[in-house]
């Protein structure tokens, strides 16, 4: 049946839970096709309540059997409870009382992957947000902290393993093969943080001596079969250890920290407390089968649920509202280590162009909502990048308010004062101004008004007065339900450079870059004793999750690409220069008027590639144009095929221009050190691999090379790189039907692999694309069921190959319509996020704006739509 038409819970409407639980008691009698969940909660009437009397409310999901409910070993009868849509309501609770529940569930059915369900041999648990209510009848909201005592029982030869979170207290052997662990976590949690797993599973261990001389037993839990894959992500766990009790004074507090790796998971990882569960694709990783993208992406997932034990377990949120105040947090604190552990310009640039791609299209899309949104139908659907992303960039402006010392006083009371408490984004920030003096009233704007604020700057030179002034304008676009915004505070970091290149002294101090508080509508900045007009360098590291606009010249641009201090600009520099060049091609292909390639970025490209003291890794992100997804975002109406045909032209004029340099570039990198997935090797890679890119421009050459390093490759990195080279090249068309081949044999059984080789065959951006992906449906390597499988094929497919997926026919848009619906059934958070794509008509031109729309109307219709999947088809159409 379909949910009933989603109820908005709104932010406005909180209020204190009536009843506390102090102790949770959970036995869980797992069998082969149920599983007996028993609990028994110690419950007392919350002293902060207004009513005196309310009864008890529990969440619990449609399909929890209730076998029986005693009140202070009372058994309830029928009329004694009733049972809601979400839960079930107990009236004249005593004020202090113990709540024996019992209920059957069926773990082996469930396929939404929330709750406690099968990963192939195994049982786990995600609770995060609201899964805790599908394992029993509780209290499942996060300002309902409680001691867990967690006892399992399951057959000792098939589940030799058998975690939850703490300590273990006890353990032993039963009757007919069965066995039992017991648990017990002395920190008070709210229910999303819960979990357990049994299995057979094997076991990595290591352990960390603390700041304080403690020594904690680290363990990963993993399949068999992927023993081989465990040392980074271990290595990446002692290092955050380390870096946390450095940097935040963090130390961590259990005896244990546990990581255990699953096959179907809908996201990347989960915090549970001292039992983190992750996606086998966030903490796998071996040269053979890992690219460098995914080493840095595991190590960066395993620092930051790592992270998560202070922010957001002992000091957790009060309700969902509040997300960012331990994502938003938490993304800062990963983000900061991974720039300490590798680069930190090269990590800003990666975090920043990700942000503006798809932060800033979530934020101008149907979905856009605040860092902290006012209100929601589905908790499931605000796990955005708007929370994550621009939540840590909105923490990275405080710290940079404060200054360093500061901010490390502010995290410091903040969780002193807030420790085992559950409190909102509003403690975090009044700690932040408590420590400085500083007054954030109006810097709290960026929490509860959503959009991406536009800054447009324009100078003026007087050479008789020899003042230089910067004009100031924001304005912040409409966004969905917030028609009218007020001026946010967005501090601008600038610069002025001279026609030397180098830096102007901006102040009586020198100082060489300053921060520009923007707080009004329009304010303008006077330079005194500028000689000659400078080229301005503004918003330097990215400053403030905004657009700036300001009208440079190309040899402006070309400037402060090569001069400019900070390594930021520098690189953004040249992206604006490549959009200039960009927007006038599309501009030209959307007339039909021949394409002219521009010289000037084709010479500084050249320059780049001459000069060998440049990091390896910024000529890589320098000669990156602009992505397709970058250029859809920053257009006003999406020119699908002229976006693609005038990124391709520049890329094969460059690449044609560029040869010999191009040529001379790849052999230069040519090494055959042993892999380490470090920075300096990473980025090495990075740029002959990009290099190569251009090359398959270049038909005698491409092809040949690529074929030739994909037989050659000693690393996935490379071997990856080279197959997609070559199956996105028309004229490499035999050797990609032979590598492709190839690979499939080589890594057939290496999962986390064959994902990578359906993605890259689903972003091929060659004709019929479509075709492709339905042939690969069919292949033994995929299943819909596999949430890593339905994202690197339908998800890749949809969000990432637009020329395929965009067809004029509507192809793309039916058979995206077909798998939403068919996900719908399975996986709502899934399916949810598969709609994505089509929730951005409005910018589509005809006819596949209408085609999209009709597409989102047919999924509307469905019968037995999942809230999820209605909250975003009625916000979008
Ligand atoms: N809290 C997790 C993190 O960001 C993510 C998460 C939220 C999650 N909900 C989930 C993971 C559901 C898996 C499934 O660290
Ligand atoms: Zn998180």
């Amino acid at each position: 049946m379909r949910d009933a038409t989603p109820q908005t819970i709104y932010l406005k409407d909180y209020k204190v839970p009536e009843f506390l639980i102090d102790k949770t008691n959970l036995v869980f009698d797992l069998n082969e096709d149920y599983c007996r969940v028993s609990s028994s909660l110690a419950i007392r009437r919350n002293p902060a309540s207004q009513s005196s009397s309310a009864s008890l409310f529990l969440h619990g999901g449609k399909d929890l059997d209730l076998q029986c409910i005693e009140v202070d070993d009372c058994p309830l009868n029928d009329d004694q409870y009733q049972r809601t849509e979400d839960g079930l309501i107990i009236n004249h609770v005593p004020d202090n009382a113990v709540i024996n529940i019992e209920v059957l569930i069926k773990p082996h059915l469930n396929t939404t992957m929330m709750g406690l369900y099968k990963s192939r041999t195994m049982y786990c648990t995600q609770c995060e947000a609201e899964g805790f209510r599908n394992i029993t009848f509780y209290l499942d909201r996060p300002d309902v902290m409680s001691e867990f005592t967690t006892k399992l029982i399951a057959d000792k030869h098939q589940f030799p393993v058998l975690l939850s979170n703490g300590n273990p207290l006890d353990q032993g052997e039963l009757d007919n093969g069965r066995h039992f662990v017991t648990w017990h976590d002395p920190f008070k949690k709210p229910a999303y943080l819960f979990a357990l797993v049994a299995g057979d599973l094997s076991v990595v261990e290591d352990s960390f001596t603390t700041c304080t001389n403690r020594e904690i037993l680290l363990q990963i839990f993993v399949e068999s079969k992927d023993l081989n894959k465990c040392d980074h992500a271990m290595l990446s766990l002692k290092k955050s250890m380390r870096w946390d009790e450095q940097t935040y004074g963090r130390e961590y507090d259990l005896d244990r920290f546990m990581i255990v790796a699953v096959d179907d998971f809908n996201m990347g990882a989960m915090e549970n407390k001292g039992l983190n569960i992750f996606n086998t694709s966030a903490v796998l990783a071996n040269p053979k089968t890992t690219t460098d993208a995914a080493f840095q992406r595991v190590e960066g997932i395993v620092a930051h649920e790592y992270f998560h034990n202070w922010s957001g377990n002992r000091v957790t949120c009060r309700d969902w509202f509040q997300l960012s105040l331990k994502e938003g947090f938490t993304v800062y604190r990963d983000s900061q280590f991974s720039a300490d552990m590798n680069s930190s310009v090269v990590k800003r640039i990666e975090d920043v162009s990700y942000l503006r791609t798809y932060q800033f299209a979530e934020d101008a899309g149907p979905m856009s909502h605040p860092v902290q949104p006012d209100a929601y139908m589905e908790i499931n659907n605000f796990y955005t990048l708007t929370v994550y992303e621009k939540g840590a960039e909105v923490v990275g402006m405080i710290h940079s308010l404060l200054g360093d010392a500061k901010f490390r006083q502010g995290s410091d009371l903040y969780f002193s004062r807030h420790d085992g408490q559950a409190v909102t984004i509003e403690e975090f920030v009044s700690a932040m101004e408590e420590v400085s003096g500083l007054d954030l009233k109006q810097f709290r704007r960026w929490y509860k008004q959503s959009g991406t604020p536009v800054v447009n700057v324009q100078s003026s030179y007087d050479a008789e007065a020899k003042t230089y002034s910067l004009n100031f304008n924001q304005s912040c676009p409409t966004t969905s339900g917030q028609s009218h915004k007020k001026p946010f505070f967005i501090p601008i970091k600038l610069g002025l450079v001279d026609a030397n290149g180098q830096d102007l002294p901006l102040n009586s101090q020198g100082d060489q870059s300053i921060v520009f508080s923007l707080y009004s509508n329009s304010q303008t900045l006077v330079f005194e004793n500028i000689q000659q007009p400078p080229v301005p360098s503004l918003l330097r590291g990215f400053s403030a999750p905004i657009k700036l606009d300001y009208n440079y010249t190309s040899d402006e641009l070309a400037h402060l690409m090569a001069h400019d201090s900070d390594g930021f600009n520098r690189w953004d520099a040249g992206q604006k220069l490549s959009l200039l060049v960009l927007n006038r091609l599309i501009d030209d292909a959307k007339a039909k008027r021949e394409l002219v390639m521009d010289q000037q970025l084709i010479t500084v490209f050249g320059e780049l590639l001459k000069d060998h003291s440049l990091d390896p890794a910024m000529v890589n992100l320098m000669l990156q144009l602009p992505s397709e997804a970058q250029l859809h975002e920053q257009a006003e109406t999406i020119y699908v095929d002229a976006i693609h045909g005038a990124r391709e032209f520049a890329r094969q004029s460059i690449a044609t221009a560029l040869q010999e340099q191009l040529v001379a570039t790849y052999k230069r990198l040519t090494d055959n050190q042993d892999y380490a997935p470090e920075a300096q090797q990473i980025g090495r890679r990075s740029l002959r691999n990009c290099v190569l890119g251009y090359l398959m421009q270049v038909e005698t050459v491409g092809p040949e090379l690529a074929w030739q390093q994909f037989n050659d490759a000693s690393n996935m990195t490379d071997k990856a790189a080279a197959l997609s080279a070559l199956v996105n090249c028309q004229a490499a068309d035999s050797y990609a039907v032979k590598a492709l081949h190839a690979f499939e044999q080589d890594y057939a059984d290496e999962t986390l692999a064959m994902n990578l080789w359906l993605q890259i065959q689903a972003t091929s951006k060659l004709n019929n694309g479509l075709e492709r992906v339905k042939d690969l449906m069919g292949h033994p390597a995929f299943s819909i069921n596999n949430p890593n499988k339905a994202r690197s094929l339908l998800g890749a497919f949809c969000s990432a190959n637009p020329v395929n997926f965009h067809h004029q026919d509507g192809s793309g848009y039916g058979f995206l319509q077909q798998q939403i619906i068919a996900l719908n059934a399975l996986n709502p958070q899934v399916a949810a996020r598969l709609v994505t794509p089509l929730t951005r008509w409005k910018k589509l031109p005809e006819p596949n704006r209408q085609l999209m729309r009709d597409a989102l109307q047919q999924i509307s219709n469905h019968k037995g739509l999942v809230k999820d999947i209605q909250e975003i088809v009625t916000k979008s159409l």
